[in-house]
């Protein structure tokens, strides 16, 4: 009852505000039908002036002060137009193919009633390609242009790959011009990591408009050696397969030769089934059987192409295989990752100081994990696992936690120790791990244990 009083007071409140604006039917007025606004160049439009018991005829001024004549065949662009609706008279000023200049205040006018509006007449930038690319030369600058014809004119903006380039950047690698309504970034003495996705952005705010251009940069370019040793270190254990690997990034593709290299002297290596080069030209591996003492010593491996050359030597060494990890113990599970402590006290771990390597006893790099599945009255299926490779980070707890894997499963798992030379022999964990059912962990599920434990006896 209480609501239905309310709604109804507000309903008439609200009438009676609404009836109000017209309800002085015998006072003069004047009012233009706009806002300030912005229009788009080309575009056809029709702003109304109205007015009632005005004393004096009403018109349309131009921003230069002049009264907008009717329609005729001379003056069919920009005119008014008069409707009179009871005692209300309508003069819409009409503008077909709005131009930029007929940005500015525009005046509707009665004897001394009067109101003025502002347009903003403007021109979205627009490309005809969104999307170009473009190839440079390893030392010589490119241009990359953007045109962007615009009105009020546009803030143009240069991004590499996301990132924001201005003035400060690097004003010896970027300089950014303008010539009328082009827009140029020059990348100057290119290398390849000039390589990437440039983009204009364009802003006009007036129009709260925005546009971008990309602009894919390709640099013909010498090899570039990925790492920048010029000599590697390589070990190998006797009697074991090498793979060695040699990893370029190149334009145009490049080709690989691989050398063996005794007392400086070069003997190119046969492309028989030792080299793989990837098709990508990203890396070439020379597959070696250290069989032999010969097969020890130095190799090198040469990257060309049209733009240049560059080389790696590496230096195979007789090296010993890791020891086995003395124990492995499961420390924490849940549904996705089994976490496991190795320990190897005899393993020599990356130290910080460079201290050259004792072949007898390499840097332990790593260990591998393999788990694979428990199915009762069968051995485990090595073919079927889920191998990991966990890489030791500088003086770290050797605690790794190995995923994602199925949940609510028990696995066979191994773990074996890596170092340059090669792999130790396995070490199976015992008992056999088994992932949780829920994302809960096991440390949490003990937790819960003892808490209720505890719950109970006190
Ligand atoms: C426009 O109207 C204002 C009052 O709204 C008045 O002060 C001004 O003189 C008028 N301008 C012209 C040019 O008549
Ligand atoms: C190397 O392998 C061959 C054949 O596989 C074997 O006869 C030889 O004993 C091995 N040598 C060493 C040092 O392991
Ligand atoms: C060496 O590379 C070949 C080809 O990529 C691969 O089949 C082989 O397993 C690799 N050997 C070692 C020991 O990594
Ligand atoms: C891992 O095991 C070693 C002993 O082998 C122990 O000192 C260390 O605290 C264990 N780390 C964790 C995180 O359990
Ligand atoms: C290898 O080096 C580690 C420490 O870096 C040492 O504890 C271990 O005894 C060494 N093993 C051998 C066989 O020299
Ligand atoms: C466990 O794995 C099965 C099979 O992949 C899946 O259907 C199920 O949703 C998983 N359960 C949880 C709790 O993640
Ligand atoms: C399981 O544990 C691993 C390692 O601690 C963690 O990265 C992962 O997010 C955990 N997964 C879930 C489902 O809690």
């Amino acid at each position: 009852m209480r609501w239905t009083t309310a709604f109804l007071f507000f309903g008439a409140v609200a009438t009676v505000l609404s009836t109000e604006e017209v309800s002085d039917e015998s006072e003069p007025l004047l009012h233009v039908l706009a806002r300030p606004s912005t229009f788009n160049a080309g575009e056809r439009r029709a702003i109304f002036c109205q007015g009632r018991n005005l004393p004096h005829a009403i018109n349309w001024y131009s921003p230069s002060g002049n009264i907008v004549g009717e329609r005729s065949s001379t003056n069919n662009r920009v005119y008014v137009e008069r409707k009179v609706d009871n005692s209300m008279v309508m003069v819409p000023l009409i503008i077909h193919e709005v131009k930029v200049e007929d940005s500015g205040s525009w005046t509707c006018k009665a004897g001394e009633y009067n109101e003025t509006i502002d347009i903003v007449v403007g021109i979205k930038v627009k490309f005809h390609n969104r999307q170009t690319t473009m190839e440079g030369d390893e030392g010589k600058n490119a241009k990359l242009t953007c045109e962007a014809k615009g009105y009020p004119l546009p803030v143009i903006q240069w991004y590499k790959d996301g990132k924001l380039l201005t003035d400060k950047t690097s004003p010896s690698k970027y300089a950014m011009k303008k010539k009328g309504d082009i827009y140029v970034l020059e990348v100057r003495a290119l290398t390849y990591e000039d390589i990437g996705e440039y983009l204009c952005k364009v802003t006009q705010k007036v129009l709260s408009y925005y546009t971008d251009k990309t602009i894919i940069l390709s640099v013909k370019h010498a090899p570039v050696l990925v790492g920048t040793y010029k000599t590697v270190e390589e070990y190998a254990a006797f009697n074991a397969t090498k793979n060695i690997t040699c990893s370029a990034i190149a334009n145009p593709l490049p080709s690989y030769q691989w050398y063996r290299r005794r007392k400086n002297f070069d003997t190119e290596i046969p492309e028989e089934d030792t080299i793989f080069t990837a098709e990508d030209g990203t890396s070439s591996t020379l597959m070696l059987r250290m069989d032999k003492e010969e097969a020890f010593g130095e190799y090198k491996c040469k990257v060309s192409n049209s733009k240049g050359s560059e080389t790696v030597i590496f230096d195979v060494s007789l090296g010993e295989r890791p020891t086995s990890p003395d124990g492995v113990n499961l420390i924490a599970a849940n549904s996705t990752h089994l976490t496991f402590n190795v320990s190897c006290a005899a393993c020599p771990i990356q130290q910080s100081d460079d201290t050259s390597p004792d072949p007898k006893n390499l840097t332990v790099i790593g260990f591998d994990f393999e788990l694979t599945e428990v199915r009762d009255d069968y051995p485990p299926d090595w073919d079927k696992k889920y191998p990991f490779e966990m890489l030791i980070e500088e003086s770290e707890d050797l605690v790794f936690a190995v995923g994602p894997l199925p949940n609510s499963t028990v696995f066979h798992a191994r773990v074996r120790t890596r170092n340059l030379a090669g792999e130790s022999d396995w070490l199976e964990v015992q008992p056999d791990p088994a992932t949780t059912s829920r994302a809960v962990t096991l440390s949490l599920c003990l937790a819960i244990i003892v808490a209720a434990f505890i719950a109970t006896t006190y």
